[in-house]
């Protein structure tokens, strides 16, 4: 019997299973490594009784996270592949017989939960959408949200308000009058549990199946795949220096229901949508009575002069809806954002809010509500945008030498880095080196849909602490080339 848990590198590549995954590929890593176990087994490259390598050890040597690993070996085990023993280590089952057909234990592969192909779920440098996980005022958010589970009264402990705690939507609608230009009341806030569920509610309320939806191209890829499971057909519009280019969708899709955007740094690309497209945009909603959804995902980080506007501020007619989220300015494990609606369409939205939602968790909205009421999420925000700064600063320092293959674009916000690729090299096909090697990127041309943006990295930098740590992963980076 042979054990592949501790072999030498070629015995474990002999197996095949340490080799790259395909970051590109239809099935999620989990089911890659499952079927990569199965065809070893069902081939005689494994034989019963084999033991395999450990989770952990498979884990560092894919550079993948430990739940996907995880997830595998369960899938493997309930189907009869793998006999788990404590301590001892993982085996192929002794019983199975090579060749034989296996009964699979009643398990629908779907009842596994599948980590999103889109991105790996581990940290890695340059991970995007993060923000900096350091510099989280941890302490003050513990004794905050000690104070507030203390605090909880019977009453807390049931059901909580469908729309949000009335607290929170008082503190969101003050924070974004102040920040962000937008007069609204607490009535127009919705808490949702993030973008996907508001833009959810916002389908469900405004729109119908076969609605045309403008959406940007490069674009947020979670929004098309939304819309079209909803039934709401996205029209991918291109992006240039001044965002979306609205003139196209007037052309090509006028009696479009809505359209999406990302005014403050379009995602990916990062630029501002001009004035005068914000202008042609809201001129567009109200003459054909068509809705606007502002995704205002991280407008706060803005390095060069004061953040923009919202686009909903400049909003007369009350066409725009605003979704904004917590998931930057504190971090995407707290699962809340908010969506802010003209009044016209209060009544609506709490119908659809109640029949959609059973509303977030109470104490979590208790303890950002008081964060943001003694002040300290204005001085997070403050200190992240000085950070941030300082951050992309000395990660562009630090990528500097890849030049002349990656060149970093200058943008005047957001979280993460466009790094153009010269030539014709593959966004992709570096990106899936990247992966292999415990990098994390993401490819530009994944991001779009008709448009051909040219090959580039998109590169996460709030977590680079410094110029020689920049420094440092560039230089693997280099050697992927
Ligand atoms: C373009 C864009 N919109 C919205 C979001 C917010 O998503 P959520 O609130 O679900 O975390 C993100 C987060 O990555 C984003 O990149």
């Amino acid at each position: 019997m042979k054990d592949v848990s501790n072999g030498t590198p070629a015995d474990r590549g002999n197996t095949g299973l340490a080799s790259p995954l395909d970051p590109a590929g239809a099935e999620p890593y989990y089911r890659q490594i499952y079927e990569r176990f199965r065809d070893a087994i069902a081939s005689g490259l494994l034989k019963p009784g084999d033991r395999v390598p450990s989770a952990r050890a498979l884990t560092l040597e894919l550079g993948l996270a430990r739940g996907t690993i995880d997830t595998a070996y369960s899938l493997l085990s309930a189907e009869g592949y793998f006999e788990g023993r404590g301590q001892a280590g993982t085996f192929v089952t002794p019983s199975l017989k090579p060749g034989a057909p296996i009964v699979r234990v009643k398990t629908s592969v779907n009842l596994v939960p599948a980590p999103t192909s889109f991105r790996p779920d581990s940290i890695l440098p340059f991970q995007m959408g993060l923000p900096a996980l350091d510099a989280f005022p941890r302490k003050t958010w513990a004794r905050i949200g000690a104070r507030c589970a203390r605090a909880m009264q019977p009453s807390s402990m049931v059901h909580p308000p469908v729309h949000g705690l009335p607290e929170l939507r008082a503190q969101i609608a003050a924070y974004l009058r102040v920040s962000r230009g937008i007069n609204c009341l607490p009535a127009q806030v919705f808490v949702t549990s993030g973008y996907r569920h508001t833009l959810s509610l916002i389908a469900h309320a405004l729109l119908a199946k076969g609605d045309g939806a403008w959406v940007e191209d490069p674009g947020y890829p979670p929004t098309r795949e939304l819309f079209r499971r909803m039934g709401v057909m996205p029209v991918p519009l291109p992006v240039d220096r001044d965002g979306m280019v609205v003139d196209e969708g007037i052309q090509r899709a006028p009696n479009a229901r809505v359209a999406v955007v990302t005014p403050a740094h379009q995602s990916p690309l990062s630029v501002s949508l001009s004035l005068s497209r914000r202008q042609a945009l809201l001129e567009w909603a109200r003459r054909k009575k068509a809705w606007i959804v502002e995704d205002d995902y991280d407008g706060e980080y803005r390095y060069v002069g004061r953040p923009l506007p919202a686009l909903a501020s400049l909003d007369r007619d009350g066409r725009v809806l605003y979704a904004g989220t917590f998931s930057k300015v504190l971090f995407p494990g707290l699962r809340l954002a908010y969506l802010v609606v003209p009044g016209s369409q209060v009544e609506r939205l709490e119908q659809v809010s109640r029949a959609f939602t059973g509303g977030s968790p109470e104490l979590t909205q208790a303890t950002v509500s008081a964060f943001m009421l003694e002040g300290h999420f204005a001085r997070h925000i403050q200190r992240m945008r000085k950070l941030y700064a300082e951050r992309r600063e000395a990660a562009v320092a630090g990528l500097e030498m890849l030049r002349p293959h990656l060149c970093v674009e200058d943008q005047p916000g957001g979280m993460h880095l466009i790094l153009r690729l010269a030539g014709r090299r593959s966004d992709r096909e570096l990106v899936a080196r990247m992966l292999q090697a415990g990098l994390y990127a993401e490819a530009l041309t994944d991001w779009a849909v008709k448009r051909k943006p040219g090959p580039a990295l998109l590169l996460g930098f709030t977590n680079v602490y410094s110029q020689d740590m920049a420094h440092a992963l560039g230089q693997r980076i280099l050697r992927l080339l």
